[in-house]
């Protein structure tokens, strides 16, 4: 996770540094932390000026516009902690005991204690609890060593120290350098971490993610793996693992990636909750266009030989993006009867399955740069391809909401659901265009495969049509009746969300937005399992939120919130109006829809009676603590 900037160029470095961090704050905001050169006075070196500050960008940003921190030339950073408390101390940039060499950087350093022990030895002294501390102190010892050899300090000098420090680094880490002898070069470096290049006019910029750039130029070079670059203001050098000189065109930035503004709304995430219509809408005129045929029901961006003989489906996502998955499951699995499973991308990567023929692999990941999911996709694409027998050859889609990050690089098959940038780090809006991407190529293989006749597919095509309409109406209704409910659940503790079958994972889902946003503890349970230990938990101040739609196991939900109800709990129900729904003691309606599409309905109770309860404690909604938008660390 953190965001790392670096920038070169004529303007003053400081506030440019401060505007590229304020795009990348989704990353992490425990503490923000930058670093100047300036070259106006020193005789050919600059001067190293280093401010930081613990908590969010703007303590930085006032430092920096209290105390200044001049040059041409900086690297700037936005924390979320690993290693270390989130305090002053541990904040980026860290230096070398001299103070001369100043490093950013995001990932992970797994052998920092054993460098650390070695350089400890020698009598380093470090100042902070960080993985990062090593770095900057084992690049000083190269430049001496490489100065030490009769060189002249020199940008090529800076990025060769840099080359042979990360050669003994271990991890997944994305990093940029300064040094005070080389004031207009700085050296930038990514393993296993996004790290974008932005060329400007006149400046050079290189940034974690795209956002950062979009201010200032539409030209971007993405760093490849182990690549390592050289930024002066005449230009940009790139090289690869091997060291070799790197040739690569620039694209262009596709697309408004710069973060929105609030509008009216109190927070991002209202904001986004409020934008489902659109996302929905867009969705539909993207994917179901009028006039396409039966069996071949849903517009989709793959050749023909993406969908031949696929027998089994693998999901793998983390978070918000696996109960996606879950419900892209049921229905892939129920809808289009193709056997699939969801795994956590966290464990897969360490204990995958036997390797299943036919198969294909999705990724769901909404920022497209989660580092388990990235990590899960590319083991089982190698020991895929590793076996041999073309049976087993890895086959790979992902679902991202970001066509330009690293997923977008790394996997052939990309099905952008083009939600539109999402601040709010509780996902929203993202949630329901992952959901709706599973509609898709669940309607898909189902018409290829015949197993739904015409009518089936119609129907669902003509309820997917309608769901636009009915978020609008269900947004505006449980605004409303949401935020009168919050203010009841100002002493609760606890929280037990219950569904069944497709309505499960949005019972997983209501419970993760309820504890990231409000700090309540929340459980989602498939509904029949209560009985088998959870109940034991019921008492009166525990309220209890079951998702009760019209379906195979409507009668079965309602008979275990009786359940619940015996037990004393306060029972929520999200379900329709009607003579069996009487027995919640509050109902937070939904229209009778087809069981297929009621998960598309009944997330927005679960997304607006979090937001208002943690509206109500007067949470920080959009950057809820210890969490961060982007989770590029393991
Ligand atoms: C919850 C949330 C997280 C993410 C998870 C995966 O609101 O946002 O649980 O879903 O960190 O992130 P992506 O989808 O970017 O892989």
């Amino acid at each position: 996770m953190c965001g790392i900037v670096a920038i070169v160029g004529s303007r003053q470095a400081a506030p440019l540094l401060i505007d590229g961090l304020r795009q990348l704050e989704y990353r992490g905001y425990d503490s923000a932390g930058l670093a100047t050169l300036d070259s106006s006075s020193n005789c050919g070196k600059g001067v190293l000026t280093c401010k930081r500050a613990s908590g969010k960008l703007v303590h930085l940003s006032k430092l920096v516009d209290s105390e200044g921190a001049p040059g041409h030339l900086g690297i700037g950073h936005t924390r979320w902690a690993t290693h270390g408390k989130p305090e002053k101390r541990n904040a980026h940039p860290h230096r070398d005991v001299s103070g001369h060499v100043a490093v950013v950087q995001n990932g992970i350093i797994e052998n920092h204690r054993s460098l650390r022990k070695d350089l400890e030895s020698q009598g380093k002294k470090f100042v902070s609890d960080t993985d990062t501390e090593v770095i900057p102190h084992l690049i000083a010892d190269e430049l001496k060593l490489l100065q030490g050899e009769g060189r002249q300090p020199c940008g090529a000098m800076l990025k060769e120290a840099v080359q042979n420090v990360t050669a003994v680094l271990k991890g997944a880490y994305a990093l940029a350098v300064i040094w005070v002898e080389t004031p207009d070069a700085l050296v930038v470096a990514r393993k296993q971490a996004p790290l974008v290049i932005g060329l400007g006019e006149g400046e050079f910029l290189c940034a974690s993610d795209t956002p950062a750039l979009a201010g200032f130029t539409r030209t971007i070079l993405p760093m490849e793996d182990g690549e390592v670059a050289l930024l002066t203001p005449l230009g940009i050098e790139l090289y690869n693992s091997q060291g070799e000189r790197q040739k690569r065109s620039p694209s262009l930035l596709t697309g408004n990636s710069q973060v929105a503004d609030k509008r009216h709304f109190r927070h991002f995430m209202l904001k986004e909750i409020h934008e489902q219509p659109e996302t929905a809408e867009l969705w539909v005129a993207r994917h179901l266009p009028a006039g396409l045929p039966i069996e071949s029901p849903v517009a989709m961006p793959f050749e023909e030989s993406f969908y031949e003989g696929i027998e089994s489906i693998q999901i793998l996502a983390c978070g918000t993006s696996r109960h996606a998955a879950m419900v892209g499951a049921y229905l892939l699995e129920q809808f289009a009867g193709i056997p699939t499973s969801v795994f956590y991308a966290s464990e897969f990567r360490y204990a995958p399955p036997p390797l299943s023929p036919h198969t294909l692999t999705i990724g769901v990941t909404q920022s497209g740069e989660t580092a388990d999911t990235l990590a899960a996709l590319d083991m089982e694409e190698k020991r895929r391809n590793a076996h041999g027998d073309l049976a087993f050859a890895s086959r790979q889609l992902g679902i991202t909401n970001r066509s330009d990050s690293s997923l977008a690089r790394q996997v052939p098959n990309i099905l952008d659901i083009g939600a539109g940038i999402e601040v709010g780090v509780a996902a929203t809006k993202t949630f329901l265009g992952q959901l709706l991407a599973f509609y898709g190529l669940a309607l898909t293989f189902a018409s290829r495969r015949q197993n739904r006749c015409p009518t089936e597919i119609q129907d669902l095509l003509t309820e997917l049509k309608a769901v636009p309409n009915h978020l609008r109406k269900l947004i505006q209704k449980h605004d409303q009746l949401s935020e009168a409910l919050a203010s009841r659940f100002a002493e609760t503790q606890d929280v037990i969300f219950l569904g069944r079958g497709i309505n499960y994972p949005i019972a997983l889902e209501g419970a993760l937005k309820l504890k990231e946003i409000s700090y309540i503890h929340a459980e989602g349970y498939p509904a029949g399992e209560m009985k088998h230990g959870p109940i034991a938990l019921l008492e009166r101040r525990v309220p209890v939120i079951s998702i009760a739609m019209p379906g195979v196991v409507f009668d079965k939900v309602l008979s275990n919130a009786q359940e619940a109800k015996a037990r004393e709990a306060q029972l929520i129900g999200v379900a329709p109006e009607g003579p069996e729904t009487e027995i919640f003691d509050e109902l937070l309606p939904l229209p009778v829809v087809s069981e297929w599409i009621s998960p598309l309905l009944a997330l927005i109770p679960m997304q607006l009676l979090s937001y208002h309860i943690a509206a109500h404690r007067g949470l920080d909604i959009d950057q809820p603590r210890n969490l961060a938008k982007s989770v590029t660390v393991e």
